[in-house]
């Protein structure tokens, strides 16, 4: 079956399995309600067909009281076995959530940014509750329970009147017909509905983090028509679904059960005038078959439960089955070198994102333990690939990096990016306090002096203006701050790190000419001990470099001290000369 591979149904059996004393005991939470249940109706009989002609009236009142209390603790039972379900269910999707969770956190990169947001949002969050809370919680285990019902009443049904059971058994067939005709459909529509929440959370999520370019371009009037759109297509689909549930559900059922109770009282009346059957086993009918009734269409809206869970499941498989980042591989060797920082060998790499020609091709060079390289280049020539190469977020197609003399692919990913400290050229910044944010992911009390790396990044001046201090919560992606000091506190927290390898791309490129300088002037002291690449347009930020690599199109085109490039009349040359204000 599909189901032995479907990682998804894996972790459900799981859940189910731990839980197996929880189902045992809602089981038997079930069988006595379902005995009581059944006997019930035994009472109205015994009380029509006995009680009342005796005219005893302690016997009425006794029987009477029974078949208050039985139905009483009957409700108690099965509000019981109800509780036993839920906490069943939503365990199984907190494990399907976690999982999927964690699967997104180390997804391979190149998958994960062809992933929308939107869609992964509604994966972690209401996929794995479709799964577990209304699966295997409302659908799934409620059919054990419904089993046992069924199979109760339709005995006593047996056991009272033969002739009228079967009469009520002609239904099942007609039940079966009707939901074999409307799967498919169901099938259908429940993906696109799927599809539909996944676009409806995609545009909100989109439309939330361009609100600013979005009204400062007038914009609100389109974002409003896209979500009107959205909105009105939810709508259709969610009609199509109710339309289809509510006459299967009500309008059929309606019609069923008025058909049952018909064929019971026609030929119960006619059982009764053959002195064949009592007036007490009609009534005990009565209740009988339209319990037998709503059990059976139980099962068939379970079936349509399954099509949702179906929709649900191969998304989650779908997720599940994205190859994730090698978690193997060896530490780094803490060889003398490391003292003084990382050696880097780029030999003959080439890499392309998928796009055409974007990326690196056939590139060389070297960056010695300690050294200090600068990297400038046209726009999309490759500089942040060789960053998101360097962190192992993709693999190069061709070429060997070698980090300390060994085969990067050899390396675990943990160990390569434990040794390095990255400023990306947009910077992050987490809701949190600057000072957590500096010291993420560590515990910030786990770490006593920042005082040094706040100073490095030149951030003492603003620190020391805020009322709160380190404590002041930056907001979202810290848009409570300026671009220079968004890029400063990434500085800092990477240099926080003490890294071997300190990486920054275009980390400077906001602050002003002063603030720069300063923080040129604490890299100058912070370069000791490790291995500094950067990447700049502005070449004042890297005038202190030992050597500057020019990349263009994805190669290396120069490479010497700013002196030599100066020489060489080169794109060195041609951006030195842009740059000058004369
Ligand atoms: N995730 C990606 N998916 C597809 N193409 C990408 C991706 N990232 C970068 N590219 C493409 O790869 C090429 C090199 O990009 P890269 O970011 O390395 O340039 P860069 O030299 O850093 O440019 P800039 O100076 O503008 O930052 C560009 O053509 C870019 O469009
Ligand atoms: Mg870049």
């Amino acid at each position: 079956m599909r189901a032995a591979r479907s990682r998804t149904y894996q972790i459900v059996l799981d859940q189910i399995r731990k839980h197996r004393s929880t189902i045992i005991l809602s089981v038997l939470l079930v069988m006595i309600a379902t005995a009581l249940d059944v006997v019930t109706p035994l009472f109205f009989r015994f009380l029509i067909d006995h009680a009342v002609p005796s005219r005893d009236v302690g016997l009425i009142a006794g029987v009477v009281a029974g078949t208050i209390l039985l139905p009483v603790i009957s409700a108690a039972l099965t509000y019981l076995e109800g509780h036993q379900r839920n906490k069943i269910g939503t365990s199984v999707t907190q494990a399907l959530r976690q999982e999927a969770f964690e699967h997104m956190l180390s997804m391979r990169m190149d998958h994960l940014e062809r992933l929308n947001s939107g869609e992964l949002l509604q994966l972690v969050t209401r996929t794995c509750g479709e799964i577990g809370d209304v699966f295997v919680g409302d659908s799934l285990l409620p059919t054990i329970s419904r089993s046992f019902f069924l199979i109760g009443n339709v005995i006593a049904m047996f056991a009272i009147n033969g002739r009228l059971a079967l009469a009520t058994m002609l239904a099942v067939p007609t039940l079966y017909i009707f939901s074999r005709l409307i799967r498919r459909r169901m099938l259908r529509l429940d993906e696109q509905f799927y599809a539909m929440v996944e676009a409806g959370s995609s545009l909100a999520h989109e439309t939330l983090a361009g609100l600013r370019t979005i009204r400062a371009a007038n914009g609100q009037q389109r974002a409003a028509g896209l979500w009107r759109g959205w909105a009105e297509r939810y709508r259709q689909s969610k009609l199509a679904i109710s339309a289809l549930h509510g006459f299967y559900v009500d309008t059929l059922s309606s019609f069923l059960n008025n058909l049952v109770l018909a064929i019971v009282l026609g030929l119960g009346v006619f059982e009764i005038l053959g002195n064949r059957m009592s007036i007490g086993t009609l009534i005990a009918f009565l209740v009988y078959a339209p319990r037998v009734l709503s059990s059976l269409q139980q099962f068939t809206r379970t079936q349509l439960g399954v099509s949702t869970m179906r929709v649900a499941a191969a998304k989650l498989d779908a997720h599940f089955a994205l190859p994730p980042e090698r978690s193997d591989g060896a530490m780094l060797p803490v060889s003398p070198a490391s003292q003084s920082g990382v050696k880097i060998a780029f030999e003959d790499i080439s890499f392309h994102y998928g796009r055409g020609e974007a990326g690196v091709n056939h590139l060389s060079f070297e960056v010695s333990p300690g050294e200090f390289v600068g990297i400038v280049g046209p726009s999309g020539g490759g500089k942040s690939t060789i960053f998101d190469l360097l962190t192992g977020f993709y693999d190069p197609d061709e070429g060997r990096i070698r980090i300390d003399d060994m085969d990067m692919q050899r390396l675990s990913l943990l160990a390569i990016r434990e040794a390095m400290g990255v400023v990306f050229q947009d910077t992050f910044l987490w809701n949190m306090s600057l000072l957590e944010n500096l010291t993420y992911p560590r515990d910030a009390a786990d770490i006593p002096d920042v005082g040094w790396a706040v100073r490095a990044a030149a951030l003492e001046p603003f620190i020391a203006g805020l009322p709160d201090g380190l404590k002041t919560v930056v907001g979202e992606r810290g848009h409570s701050l300026s671009g220079g000091e968004r890029q400063r506190i990434a500085v800092a927290r990477a240099v926080l790190r003490n890294p071997r390898l300190l990486l920054l791309d275009e980390a400077t490129s906001a602050l002003d000419p002063l603030t720069e300088e300063k923080l040129r002037h604490a890299l100058e002291s912070l370069r000791q001990g490790r291995t500094t690449i950067v990447i700049a347009h502005r070449l004042a930020t890297i005038a202190q470099a030992d050597r500057i690599i020019v990349i263009d199109k994805g190669r290396v085109v120069e490479q010497g001290t700013p002196a030599d490039l100066l020489a060489q009349r080169g794109l060195y040359y041609a951006f030195y000369q842009a740059q000058k204000l004369d």
